[in-house]
């Protein structure tokens, strides 16, 4: 192996939470490696073999990681992957150990460089759409459970932030130093 070890941090992100979680990835990891940020929006096929590994970041929807994110994962096999995401509900929430769950599922497959998770705020207009569905579509009971935790969502600490890269930072290390064992 020569030179630095070289990674992709992939996002979706509809109203900017995930990106900013993925631009501090990208910002925290620069130094330890050489890193590229890239949003799925403008790209919607990465060529995985020009990268050791791959950070694929994206927003929860129905307790999984977006569709786009979904995408990409049938087109493409990274040997060394992580994934990142952001949610409305609270990571440490009942709900939040779904989608934890489910991330480490389709982990399973690949070498798992971890999962990050971090809270994202819920579009305000995300919500206004909810309430207005009428009650006999979505029963009010179903409809108060989504629109309770989108109302208290909140943006991530950059604190949360860094842990989630800082997780990243060592799963990469450690990764390189296998590699330098094989
Ligand atoms: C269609 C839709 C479905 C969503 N489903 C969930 C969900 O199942 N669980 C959750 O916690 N948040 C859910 N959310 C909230 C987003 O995952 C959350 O606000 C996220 O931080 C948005 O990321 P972004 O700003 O990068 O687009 C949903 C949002 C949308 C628009």
């Amino acid at each position: 192996m020569d030179g630095k070890l070289k990674g992709l941090i992939a996002y979706s992100s509809k109203t900017g939470n995930t990106k900013k979680l993925a631009e501090t990835i990208f910002r925290e990891l620069q130094n330890q490696c050489q890193v590229t940020l890239l949003d799925l929006k403008e790209h919607k096929i990465i060529d995985a073999e020009n990268y050791d590994f791959i950070l694929l970041g994206g927003w929860v929807d129905k307790a999984k990681p977006d569709k786009a994110v979904l995408k990409i994962l049938e087109k493409i096999e990274p040997k060394n992957l992580g994934i990142f995401v952001t949610m409305g509900a609270m990571p440490d929430s009942p709900h939040g150990e779904d989608v934890k769950n489910n991330i480490k599922e389709i982990l399973k497959k690949y070498n798992s460089l971890g999962y990050g998770i971090c809270p994202g705020t819920v579009d305000e207009k995300v919500i206004a759409r909810m309430k207005m569905i009428p009650d006999m579509i979505i029963p009010k009971s179903v409809k108060d459970k989504m629109v309770e935790p989108g109302n208290n969502s909140r943006e991530a600490t950059e604190e949360e932030r860094i842990k989630v890269a800082n997780e990243y930072k060592e799963s990469v290390k450690n990764m390189e130093q296998k590699l330098l064992l094989t």
